[in-house]
């Protein structure tokens, strides 16, 4: 009997196809029109849009007198509540953090979510794009498009186009504006034809040396894994009632903790191929070692800010000659922090927790892994939010090391407050694992699976093989248009442009087999993950202890017959990677083509949603090979409960489906749980380990080389 086999799930995912056929929608006359109009109010997101359609509609859209337009008036009037006593005004900067930021975003996002209609929902969004701080609007409208029915497919344009300046150093960003106020060096751009400079951007390690872990700012300032980060955001908000936005099905807070396990494992195989060891855990009260330097500058000039060495995150210390009382509840972020956690610390080890009315609920239940993870992010879906609180917006503002803002309207966000910048601090990663520790905390509680859990009776895996693995760097072209200011005519013919050119990690795709012998027909699971064998001393990993290491490659269903079974997968098939986002003039060239119907546009769901960046699949590796291992495991399929649906129109998992969980198990299966006999692993006839060593090669060699 599976014991506990509860909160069955399986992420980051979903089947495309078992055949591994690539499957799009050609988009129709109403699709491109949509993404077309929407796509423009993306474009230099820092200045008021010069489109004459969008003055006129500013201008005149009074949607004050037309509540009738949108489905839940009250909407309507608490927006325009805000609007008149206190909207943050234009060009100040906006962290979904702030509580009074969020506030008025999600005044905004009801807006836009409750338009009736589409043509209510655009009028309303170019309003917003004239009126309303340029901040609040992106991240308000970008939720909306994502969770609105009748915008799902749409393309966002890449975020890191959208918002250079928190992508990219000052440096690049001080070099465009250089080549914007000079016109200098202008030259022909081959490729595109048409006009652009080229600036070669780098990462921050190259002109300052603060710290021996720069030498991995290409992972964690990669434009990619940020964005992937800002996205998943975007389609599960911490603050977004799961039951009103239909995002219940879907069990974010396994998601929640999901993602941050993988998070953290692929950052720990990234350290090791840089030789470095274990992430720092942090202790609240000790000194945080690791210290911080954004190079990153704001729109309005304000640098971002900076964490120095051993920063004592204690309160006294932290606000040294601040009054605090009257300011919010930030100053306070070190005890907030503390009672948290242990009230959250309790509640596991009791095994249950009490919603604010007093009831009690399991943790130990199918529900209560997901209940877990609602309390731990302190989504709008905790059952307590009051008594479990949010410990990571006191997190992010305390390791941020932010400043006291003199007002609502003056904050300066740490990199850590912005989903766009997180993932640039080291220090993201250490309180992270703090965060997947706390669900390891719960976990001793549940008995490990056994042989018989693991087992797929009749089935045997008898062979894995995978091509060589090969990383190398190679360029990434971004457009940086929108970092600088365009003048009236230049917005209105679209003449400056502007590039960054940077390296970025990337492998030679490979295809890997694993043959599957079975006494029967059956659907089964397949999962395939990657993860350490020996740490950076060289010493030997035990399962035990690597399980939290292991990151997911591919996990799809497959149909077995009985009898052998080869099974042959790409690299690019994985459902859990995706590949680098069109840029936003190649998007705005394909759809312009198919409106006038020249060619056909075809949604690739990989272009929307939240998928980590194909290049990063791999891990760095070095060019003796380093060493890493795979493991391959199938297991019968189980339909996850809460689906509506295998996939959405577009192929990709429509949110609030429950369509992201590939089966039944829990996401992370079989590594969710502690292991204690790494024997019994070793001779599951349904799993396999294969030792695998990635190499890293210069750019010049790939193409030269017969691997
Ligand atoms: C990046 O580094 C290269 C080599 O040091 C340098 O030539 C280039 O100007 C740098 N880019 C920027 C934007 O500073
Ligand atoms: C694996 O590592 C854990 C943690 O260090 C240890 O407790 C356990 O005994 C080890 N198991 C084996 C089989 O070496
Ligand atoms: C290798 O060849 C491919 C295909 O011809 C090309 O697109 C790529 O830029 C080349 N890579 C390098 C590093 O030269």
């Amino acid at each position: 009997m599976k014991l506990f086999l509860v909160f069955l799930v399986g992420l980051f995912a979903l089947v495309l196809s078992n055949d591994g056929k690539k499957q799009y929608k050609v988009a129709n006359k109403e699709f491109l029109e949509k993404q077309k109009r929407i796509m423009q109010l993306f474009k230099h997101i820092n200045q008021p849009s010069h489109d004459k359609e969008h003055i006129e509609i500013a201008k005149t859209w009074s949607f004050g007198e037309k509540t009738d337009h949108y489905t839940k008036p009250e909407a309507v009037k608490q927006f325009i509540q805000y609007w008149k006593y206190g909207f943050i005004p234009k060009g100040e900067i906006f962290s979904v953090f702030h509580h009074e930021h969020l506030e008025q975003a999600i005044a905004l996002f009801k807006i836009f979510y409750y338009a009736k209609d589409f043509e209510t929902f655009y009028k309303t969004a170019v309003w917003a794009r004239q009126n309303v701080n340029e901040g609040i609007f992106l991240y308000s409208f970008s939720v909306a498009i994502v969770h609105r029915p009748d915008t799902y497919g749409i393309i966002l344009p890449p975020i890191y186009e959208v918002y250079p300046h928190y992508f990219y150093n000052s440096e690049t960003i001080h070099t465009a504006y250089y080549y914007k106020q000079t016109h200098r060096d202008q030259h022909t751009d081959q490729e595109h034809g048409d006009k652009a400079y080229t600036i070669d951007a780098n990462y921050s390690g190259h002109y300052l040396n603060l710290h021996p872990e720069q030498s991995m700012s290409y992972f964690i300032e990669d434009v990619g894994i940020n964005a992937f980060y800002y996205y998943y955001n975007l389609y599960y908000p911490f603050w977004m009632c799961g039951k009103t936005y239909g995002i219940e099905k879907d069990n974010r807070g396994e998601i929640f903790y999901y993602v941050y396990q993988q998070i953290v494992a692929r950052y720990y195989l990234e350290r090791l191929s840089n030789d470095w060891g274990e992430t720092p855990f942090i202790n609240w009260d000790v000194p945080i070692e690791t210290p911080y330097y954004p190079s990153l500058e704001y729109p309005n000039g304000l640098e971002f800010p900076t964490r120095p060495a051993y920063a004592k995150l204690h309160e006294y210390f932290y606000n040294y000659g601040q009054r605090w009382t009257t300011k919010g509840p930030y100053g306070y972020s070190h005890s907030f922090i503390h009672d948290y956690e242990r009230r959250i610390n309790d509640a596991i080890d009791k095994g249950h927790v009490h919603d604010h009315d007093g009831k009690k609920i399991d943790l130990t239940t199918y529900e209560g892994f997901n209940v877990l993870g609602n309390i731990i992010e302190g989504n709008h879906d905790s059952p307590n939010k009051k008594y479990y609180g949010t410990i990571q917006t006191f997190a992010r503002h305390l390791l941020g090391y932010s400043y006291q803002p003199l007002d609502k309207y003056h904050t300066v966000p740490s990199a850590l407050e912005h989903f766009e910048t997180s993932m640039r601090d080291p220090a993201f990663y250490q309180f992270f694992k703090k965060i997947v520790m706390k669900f390891q905390r719960y976990q001793q509680y549940v008995p490990p699976y056994t042989e018989k859990d693991l087992v797929f009776p009749g089935v045997k895996i008898t062979k894995v093989e995978v091509d060589r693995l090969v990383t190398y760097q190679d360029y990434f072209y971004s457009d940086l248009s929108n970092a600088v200011y365009d003048s009236d005519h230049e917005l209105e013919h679209d003449t400056f442009h502007i590039r960054a050119r940077q390296e970025r990690l990337n492998h030679k795709p490979f295809t890997y087999k694993v043959t599957v012998k079975s006494d029967k027909d059956a659907k089964a699971s397949i999962k395939i993950f990657l993860g350490p064998k020996y740490d950076e001393y060289g010493r030997y990993i035990n399962i035990s202890e690597n399980r939290l290491n292991m990151v997911e490659l591919d996990h799809f269903v497959y149909d077995i017959k009985s009898g052998e079974n080869i099974i042959t997968r790409h690299s690019q098939e994985t459902n859990v990677y995706g590949p680098d986002r069109t840029s936003y003039t190649d998007l705005w060239k394909q759809i312009n083509e198919a409106h006038k119907g020249q060619k056909e546009f075809h949604i690739d769901g990989k272009q929307s949603y939240f998928y980590f960046p194909q290049r990063y699949m791999l891990p760095k590796g070095s060019p003796e090979g380093k060493t890493y291992q795979i493991y391959v495991i199938v297991y019968p399929y189980e339909q996850y409960k809460g689906k509506d649906q295998e996939i959405g129109e577009y192929y990709y998992p429509k949110v609030g489906t429950g369509a992201i969980h590939v089966d039944g198990y829990p996401l992370g299966y079989p590594f969710d749980r502690f292991i204690k006999f790494e024997k019994l692993w070793k001779q599951i006839p349904n799993s396999y380990f294969y030792e695998a060593k990635i190499y890293h090669k210069h750019s010049d060699e790939i193409n030269s080389s017969h691997h």
